[in-house]
C-alpha cells in the first residue's frame, strides 16, 4: 500500500457512542473493523464502489474476490438476492447466526459491482452478535465485510489480532472482545434447487441437510464455473510450516493439541483438553498466531475428527498447511 493510503486507526470498546461513531465513519466511506459471532470482519458501506476498494487495498488481496454482504434480517436479504425455497428455509434456521447464502442478485440490488467481483450472484449473512446488529441498524445499509485480517494471513478473533495486520490501513476498530465461535461462515450456494457447500464453517454440514432434508452438493467440481475464491488452497497461513495430524512433537517445533494427545515443543496449546470442537474452534486461529509468535519454524498439529464443525476446523487447517 503507498504512503498516500495511510491511516491514523482508533480502537473503542464497543459502547453505544463507539458504535454511532463506527456507524458515522462507514457512512461516509471509511473502513471499521468489527466483531461477529464467527471472527472480526472489515467493514465498508456495501453501496460504495470506493470503500468497497478500500477494503482490497487495505487486507492487500491480490484479485477481486467477492465479499459477503451483512444485513439485519431475511427482508434486507431479500432486497439484494433471490432467496429459492431451499434458501429461504435455510435462513429462517440459521440466522441471524453463521450462514452465509449465495443467491441470484435481485432486481433492485443495491450491493456494488466490485463488491460482488461483476457476479451475477451475491453472498448475504445475517449476523448474530449484537455488536454486529447495532452497527447494521446504525448504518441502516447493508455492510460489506470480508475477515479483517491481511490477505492469506489466520482470520482475527479479537481486536488485537485486527490491530496486528490492518494497524494503520484502517480507520477504526469496535472491540467487542474474542469471538464466541471462532471459525467464519458456512458458505451455501442455492443458486438452483440444489444447494452447494462452498465452505464448511460455523454452521456443520449435518445441521443444514437435517434442514433440508437431503445431503448438499459437493463443492465445486470441475465442470463448474463457481467457486469461492477464498477456497484457494493457501490460506489461513500462519508464518511457520503446519504439519497435520502430528502423533509427536519434533526437535524445533510447537505444538497444537487436541484432547491432551502431544507433548512438550517450543511452544504448547490444547485446542480443547476435553475435546470439545466448540472449544477447539474458538481457539484455533488465537492459539495458530500465539504458537507462529513462538519463533517456531514448524507447528505440529494434532489429529482433529472431521464429524460437526471438525470438518471445519480441519479445512482450515489444511489450507494453513498447504504448499505456498
Ligand atoms: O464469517 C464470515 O463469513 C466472515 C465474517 C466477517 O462475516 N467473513 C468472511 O469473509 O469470512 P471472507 O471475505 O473472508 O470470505 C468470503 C467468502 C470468499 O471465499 C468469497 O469467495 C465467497 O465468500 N463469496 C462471496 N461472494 C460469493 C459469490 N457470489 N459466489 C461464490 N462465493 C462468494
Ligand atoms: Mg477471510
Amino acid at each position: 500500500m503507498s504512503q498516500d493510503q495511510a491511516r491514523a486507526t482508533r480502537s473503542a470498546q464497543a459502547s453505544e457512542a463507539a458504535i454511532a461513531e463506527a456507524a458515522r465513519i462507514l457512512r461516509a466511506g471509511g473502513l471499521v473493523a468489527f466483531p461477529t459471532e464467527t471472527v472480526y470482519g472489515l467493514g465498508a458501506d456495501a453501496q460504495r464502489g470506493e470503500s468497497v476498494a478500500a477494503i482490497y487495498a487495505a487486507k492487500g488481496r491480490p484479485t477481486f474476490n467477492p465479499l459477503i454482504a451483512h444485513v439485519l434480517d431475511s427482508d434486507g436479504a431479500s432486497r439484494q438476492g433471490i432467496l429459492s425455497r431451499e434458501a429461504r428455509l435455510l435462513a429462517q434456521a440459521f440466522w441471524p447466526g453463521p450462514l452465509t447464502l449465495v443467491a441470484p442478485v435481485a432486481a433492485g440490488c443495491s450491493i456494488s459491482l466490485l463488491a460482488r467481483a461483476g457476479l451475477d450472484s451475491v453472498a448475504l449473512r445475517v449476523p448474530a452478535h449484537p455488536v454486529a446488529r447495532a452497527l447494521l441498524a446504525a448504518v441502516g445499509a447493508p455492510v460489506v465485510a470480508p475477515s479483517a485480517n491481511l490477505s492469506g494471513a489466520v482470520s482475527p478473533t479479537t481486536a488485537a489480532h485486527v490491530l496486528a495486520d490492518l494497524s494503520g490501513r484502517i480507520d477504526f476498530v469496535l472491540d467487542g472482545g474474542p469471538c464466541g465461535l471462532g471459525l467464519e461462515s458456512t458458505i451455501v450456494a442455492c443458486l438452483d434447487e440444489r444447494p452447494r457447500l462452498l465452505r464448511p464453517g460455523g454452521i456443520s454440514r449435518e445441521q443444514i441437510e437435517r434442514v433440508l432434508g437431503r445431503p448438499l452438493m459437493q463443492s465445486p467440481g470441475s465442470d463448474e464455473t463457481i467457486v469461492a475464491p477464498g477456497m484457494l488452497e493457501s490460506h489461513y497461513a500462519p508464518r511457520a510450516l503446519v504439519r497435520l495430524n502430528a502423533c509427536d512433537v519434533r526437535p524445533g517445533e510447537a505444538a497444537l493439541d487436541f484432547g491432551g494427545c502431544l507433548r512438550g515443543g517450543l511452544a504448547y496449546r490444547d485446542l480443547s483438553p476435553s475435546r470439545d470442537l466448540a472449544e477447539a474452534a474458538a481457539n484455533l486461529f488465537a492459539f495458530l498466531r500465539l504458537l507462529d509468535g513462538s519463533g517456531a519454524a514448524s507447528i505440529a498439529v494434532a489429529p482433529i475428527p472431521e464429524n460437526g464443525l471438525g470438518e471445519a476446523i480441519n479445512d482450515r487447517l489444511h489450507r494453513a498447511a498447504a504448499q505456498r
